[in-house]
């Protein structure tokens, strides 16, 4: 490429890299991430194409482009992620947080809505991401989160004092299929997106996906090792009249309402995503 390249020129550099490594969307991957160097949006990006990149941005946006080649999420490119409006920062320790879980957060703070001071447990934190948009949607709850990964609750507590709900949220290491007696019949919600794919279909995932931590995704033979552990554990955590809130694999909808049924949770509901697809499972201890 000569110095003189314009942007339009790296963008169809840039696109042609990706198409060749089998990368999706390759032409809206380069404008997404040139527009994320300059700060703007991609619209405002292809304004610019007849200008010339600087050699720092060319460096820079061909740097990107390789990373995105070899199938590198954009999130772990950039170091950040939007979730519910809040920019989450994220790290190859910490799975991406997705729009279905924007969804379970939202049905969270629903179901929280009437309880004046709700105090929550969330299992399973990864960034944070659940923890800190109840904590800045409910303010005056308090928050209970865990990690097994100590690299994945630094991050957490690092993105919850960068949303100043640092102080909201107490942090801590443990592992979801340990017991935990000291927190008994403290929760008003247990929120968990818990590692829910069947290990058999890790392999079969997008490469992006299989760049995340296989700790935050491989569920077991089933997928249901986790959810499992965290619905046995919750109506020791739970109030009575708490609520158990969990994000699902879709094919597991059926097999969840059972194991709560049999835990004694009552007016379970599978509700679905965006997609339409059953994604989150909902049960109430008895009052
Ligand atoms: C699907 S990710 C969810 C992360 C984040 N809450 C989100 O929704 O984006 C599951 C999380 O569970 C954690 N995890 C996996 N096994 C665990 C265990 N045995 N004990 C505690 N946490 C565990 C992983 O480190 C990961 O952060």
């Amino acid at each position: 490429m000569s110095a003189g390249a314009t942007v339009g020129d790296w963008l169809g550099k840039g696109e042609k890299y990706l198409d060749d490594r089998g990368v999706p969307e390759a032409r809206a991957s380069a404008e997404f991430l040139m527009a994320e160097m300059f700060g703007v949006s991609r619209p405002a990006a292809l304004l610019q194409s007849g200008r010339a990149l600087t050699v720092k941005e060319q460096h820079q946006f061909w740097d990107w482009i390789k990373w995105r080649g070899k199938r590198l999420p954009v999130a772990y490119i950039l170091g950040h992620q939007p979730f519910l409006g809040i920019k989450i920062e994220v790290t190859r320790d910490s799975l991406v947080p997705r729009p279905e879980t924007e969804e379970l957060v939202i049905e969270c703070e629903r179901l929280l809505k009437k309880t004046p001071t709700p105090k929550v447990l969330e299992i399973g934190t990864g960034t944070g991401c659940i923890a800190i948009a109840l904590a800045q949607l409910l303010p005056t709850a308090t928050i209970f989160a865990t990690d097994l990964s100590k690299a994945a609750l630094d991050l957490a507590q690092k993105n919850a004092i960068a949303q100043h709900v640092g102080n909201r949220i107490r942090f801590v290491r443990e592992d979801l299929f340990s017991d935990r007696p000291g927190l008994r019949g403290w929760a008003d919600l247990l929120v968990s997106n818990p590692p829910y794919i069947p290990t058999k279909e890790l392999d079969d995932l997008e490469p992006e996906v299989q760049r995340e931590p296989r700790m935050a995704l491989d569920g077991g033979k089933d997928g249901l090792d986790a959810i499992r552990a965290i619905a046995a554990m919750a109506p020791k955590m739970l109030k009575p009249g708490g609520v158990l809130a969990m994000e699902i694999h879709s094919k597991q909808g059926p097999a969840v309402t059972k194991l709560f049924a049999h835990l004694g949770f009552r007016d379970i509901s599978i509700k679905k995503d965006a997609q339409g697809l059953d994604r989150f499972a909902i049960g109430f201890l008895p009052a």
